[in-house]
């Protein structure tokens, strides 16, 4: 129970109540944990998505848990859609508060053996798609102010091997990050982002599903220690960052790369 329903007078800490949020991906892992918080604590979750029986499930999750949330199919990669589901939403929410660019795709390769279809892919949807949320969502927030999250990487600041396209889409999406704080300050619209280490999701496991078959316990394992901490992150650490940088208590930050990461960055 929030803590101003339980004293009738402390307003609760990190409330999102009365706002309303789009958050990209939202059908699995990292995305499905920050619509979830989101919606435990207040918000009105509009979910865009490709995978709309993921979404549908993350939809579920959080009615069933006495939030409201809707899902839209949307192909974030497609500027004129993504404008228009962007405009729909906001013309039945009455605003756009909460924006959390967290759609994005994998891939393993170095500079040689990176294809331009691959690298074109990658930065398609982890770049791109980042741009035309920040397009359509910036629009609608230019009169009443706003937080946006994008979702980094670590490997927007550090290299690890074989990530040559998608380190390179995860630095332009800090640097957007960057730019848009930058631009809208005078509107009052945060923009920051989060920088995960690597978080167990099916993203995870996909990745090592397809390129160690055979050897994906091994790989899991090898996976997990690479973190200082010993383990690989939960989507809902992640999700706790999101809604503290989307509260009224995270009011004086913006433009600010945050690891969540397990030491990865800085306890080496
Ligand atoms: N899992 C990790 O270790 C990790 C680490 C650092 C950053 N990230 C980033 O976090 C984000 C979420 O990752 P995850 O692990 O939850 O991945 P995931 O694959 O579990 O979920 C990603 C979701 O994005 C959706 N999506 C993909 N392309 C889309 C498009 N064009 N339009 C709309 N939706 C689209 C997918 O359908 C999927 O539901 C990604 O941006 C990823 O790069 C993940």
């Amino acid at each position: 129970m929030p803590r101003e329903e339980v004293t009738g007078k402390v307003t609760a800490v990190f409330s999102l109540k009365n706002k309303n949020a789009i958050v990209t991906g939202a059908g699995s892992g990292i995305g499905r944990a920050i619509a979830e918080a989101f919606a435990q604590q207040g918000a009105v979750v509009d979910i865009l998505e490709l995978n709309l029986d993921g979404a549908a499930e993350t939809a579920a999750a959080i009615e069933s848990a006495g939030g409201t949330a809707a899902t839209h199919e949307c192909d974030v990669t497609d500027q004129a859609a993504t404008a228009a589901v962007f405009e729909k939403i906001v013309a039945e929410r009455g605003s756009l508060d909460c924006l959390i660019n967290n759609a994005g795709i994998a891939h393993v390769g170095n500079v040689l053996n990176t294809s331009e279809d691959d690298f074109d892919r990658v930065m398609n949807v982890n770049t791109k798609g980042v741009y035309n949320c920040l397009k359509a969502g910036v629009a609608h927030m230019t009169e009443r102010g706003g937080a946006i999250v994008n979702i980094a990487s670590t490997v927007s600041v550090m290299a690890i091997n074989d990530r040559f396209a998608y380190s390179t889409s995860k630095g332009a999406v800090l640097a957007m990050t960057y730019s848009v704080a930058k631009d809208y300050l005078e509107q009052n619209i945060r923009c920051n982002a989060i920088l995960p280490g690597r978080i167990h999701t099916p993203f995870v496991d996909g990745f090592i599903a397809k390129n160690y078959p055979g050897r994906e316990e091994e790989k899991f394992r090898e996976l997990s220690e690479y973190q200082p901490c010993g383990r690989m992150g939960k989507p809902e650490e992640v999700a706790a960052t999101a809604v503290f940088l989307c509260s009224d208590e995270a009011s004086f930050i913006t433009g600010c790369p945050y690891p969540v990461d397990g030491g990865t960055l800085y306890v080496r």
